[in-house]
């Protein structure tokens, strides 16, 4: 009964035993998992502390938007018959849907200098920013929502809307290829 008397808390909260045998063996299962909880949160400890710097906002940022034209560009060659794929174009607009669910999310206040193409009205003309992203997440929703119903000239209008959505955006806040 020592035990009992060392860790009152810990059997109150995670233990119903049945007989003194269920109770050491619960009481260091739950000790285990109590130091593994604590060993986490140990190495979590300085991801939720330092806050990120600009540069690797920024990078990030860049990756994402490489994957979504990198996911375009894909599935822009099966729709157009160059390879034949299709049965991996779905799995493609699931990833733009995932990657472009919250662009305005990559782009926060002091990730507007450096090495960076985002033009500075991304930060002055939020509003249209945000409109945009919003447009082109809606026009990514409509061409899943094509493949699903299976028509092909519905999926072929669907992602040329796609990409006319990543062009809005492109011509006002992004600098052009220097
Ligand atoms: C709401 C605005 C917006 C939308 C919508 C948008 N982008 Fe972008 N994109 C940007 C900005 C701004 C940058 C420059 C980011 C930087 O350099 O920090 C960028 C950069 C890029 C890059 C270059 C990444 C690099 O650094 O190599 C690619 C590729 C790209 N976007 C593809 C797309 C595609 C494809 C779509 C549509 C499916 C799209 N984007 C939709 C704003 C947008």
């Amino acid at each position: 009964m020592q035990a009992k008397r060392t860790f009152p808390l810990i059997q109150t909260v995670f233990i119903y035993p049945n007989n003194k045998e269920d109770i050491s063996v619960m009481q260091r299962v739950n000790m285990r998992s109590l130091c593994t909880l604590s060993f986490v949160l140990v190495l979590l400890a300085p991801m939720a502390l330092k806050a990120a710097e600009p540069e690797d906002i920024i990078k990030y940022r860049q990756n994402i938007m490489k994957a979504i034209g990198g996911h375009t560009a894909a599935a822009g060659s099966i729709v157009q018959g160059k390879v034949d794929y299709k049965n991996q174009l779905a799995d493609h607009a699931r990833a733009l849907q995932a990657l472009i669910g919250d662009i305005p999310g990559l782009f926060p206040k002091d990730s507007d200098f450096g090495d960076t193409k985002a033009q500075d009205v991304v930060w002055s003309n939020r509003v249209e920013f945000e409109k945009r992203a919003k447009d082109s997440k809606t026009k990514v929703d409509l061409f899943a929502k094509a493949l699903q119903g299976g028509n092909q000239q519905t999926i072929g209008a669907s992602f040329k809307a796609v990409g006319e959505s990543c062009k809005a955006c492109h011509k006002d806040f992004r600098k052009k290829e220097e």
